[in-house]
């Protein structure tokens, strides 16, 4: 049987687990490839760091000229994290004729048509499965087996870090740092975990989604988000009490032939299978026109169903399906997009609102009479005794009808300034549809 040699840069929490399923399931990846795979070499940063996997000294360096420089090498999966120098290992791997496979969603958000465009003119492939929601095989499914739909809608939690912290906090009281430490000692975060919790890491997943489903050509910056790094136990606690969790959603949708696309926290009804969606797990509904609704749920972050979604990769661009369908799909190319955006002020929703407010007379007068000017109509208040007043002001919680997202924000930006109102109200989205 032939010998296939591959190799990998990175042997953190995912190049650890793709280690192992290549050098402890080597006959089960003989079975997929009908062909010897060979974990050539790995390039790490730092060879002093101690490793979680065995390998013999030889196949070990910091120099990518180990990697570049042996032809025999045919697959490099790219498991370093941040743009630089990963954008430049990314074009010398593809550049000395390698496949190239990565879980790194930045650098494909970022620096994607730069170098789709290279692998194209050099006549490589670059395969990304794992680049959204972890072990979940969100990407084949949209861009293969879901490809006779016109997908109308995209729900999705993408960000294992951030559900995984709003569980722990739901389910153990733990505080918000202490949350997050775990997710870190758990291998789910990011190097620098500001992209997980503010919304970033979920809006370059949902730029990629997006950019498959949809056509859509929009860079990740230029997507609405608010991530739950502000999130208050409060309104986890209100939520329940109202019949909903808060999730961190990233939703791309099709309204009136344009696309509303943004990342934030939103209400979700309990018993919803996103509602439901616990821990590091992730989860996706998308809607197409001839298949109807799918629910796609899996382990979104950590090692071992990361590095199931790269040694699927590895496997497909060993066999030439990968390659196959880099070419046909032509993502990252200079195309134009193929939807415009809505004006995200004008993106329809219910909303949370969370005041604080003087117990007085006529406050929620007051508060209604503003969301009232802005037509916007309350569907239900909570307001409790004077028990938890905090600074003499009380918590009042208002859930609207369905307002545009300018409305809301207007009426909230008005009602910050009343006298009887401590600035810093809390807007969430409810999640519809
Ligand atoms: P990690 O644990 O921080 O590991 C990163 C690895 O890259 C380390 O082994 C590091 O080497 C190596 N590295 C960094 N700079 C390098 C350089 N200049 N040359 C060679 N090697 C270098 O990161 P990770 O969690 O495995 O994530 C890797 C990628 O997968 C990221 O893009 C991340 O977004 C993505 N991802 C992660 C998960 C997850 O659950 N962790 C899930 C999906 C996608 P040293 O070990 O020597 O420092
Ligand atoms: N930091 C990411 C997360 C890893 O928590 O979802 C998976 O992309």
């Amino acid at each position: 049987m032939a010998d296939t040699k591959v190799a990998i840069v990175g042997l953190g929490t995912v190049g650890t687990g793709v280690a192992r399923l290549l050098l402890d399931h080597a006959d089960r990846i003989t079975r997929q490839t009908g062909r010897n795979v060979i974990l050539e070499h790995v390039v790490v940063r730092d060879l002093a760091r101690e490793r979680e996997v065995a390998l013999p000294p030889h196949k070990l360096s910091d120099d990518l000229a180990n990697i570049t420089n042996n032809p025999e090498i045919s697959v490099v999966a790219l498991l370093m994290g941040g743009l630089e120098p990963a954008r430049t290992v990314a074009l010398r791997i593809l550049e000395s004729g390698k496949d190239l496979v990565t879980a790194n969603k930045a650098l494909l958000a970022e620096h994607g048509t730069e170098l789709f465009d290279r692998a194209r003119e050099l006549g490589r492939s670059i395969a990304f499965e794992a680049a959204v929601a972890g072990g979940i095989p969100i990407i084949t499914n949209i861009s293969q087996c879901l490809s006779a739909n016109q997908i109308s809608a995209l729900r999705g939690i993408l960000n294992g870090t951030s559900n995984f912290i709003i569980s722990r906090m739901e389910e153990q009281a733990m505080s918000f740092a202490q949350a997050l430490a775990e997710a870190q000692r758990l291998g789910y975060a990011e190097a620098d975990p500001t992209m997980d919790i503010d919304g970033s890491d979920a809006a370059q997943k949902l730029a990629i989604l997006a950019h498959i489903a949809f056509g859509a050509r929009i860079h990740w910056t230029e997507i609405p988000r608010v991530g739950i790094d502000r999130l208050d136990s409060t309104d986890l606690q209100y939520a329940r009490q109202l019949g909903y969790r808060i999730k961190l959603i990233g939703l791309a949708q099709l309204s009136q032939g344009q696309l509303e696309i943004h990342v934030s926290p939103n209400l979700v009804k309990i018993g919803r299978p996103l509602s439901e969606v616990r821990q590091a797990y992730n989860a996706v509904t998308v809607e197409g026109d001839a298949v109807g609704r799918l629910f796609f749920h899996g382990l979104g972050a950590g090692r071992m169903p990361t590095a199931s979604a790269v040694v699927a990769d590895l496997i497909d661009t060993i066999t030439g399906r990968a390659p196959i369908t880099f070419r046909a799909l032509d993502l990252w190319s200079h195309r134009q997009s193929r939807v415009d955006r809505c004006d995200h002020s004008q993106v329809m929703g219910r909303f949370y609102l969370r005041f604080a407010v003087a117990d007085h007379p006529g406050v929620l007068a007051e508060i209604c009479g503003v969301l009232g000017r802005h037509r916007i109509s309350i569907a239900s208040v909570i307001q409790h005794e004077a028990t938890d007043a905090l600074d003499g002001y009380v918590p009042l919680v208002i859930m609207t009808h369905a307002a545009s997202e300018g409305a809301a924000e207007a009426a909230v930006r008005e009602i910050d300034q009343l006298k009887v109102v401590r600035a810093g109200t809390v807007r969430l989205r409810v999640l519809g549809g």
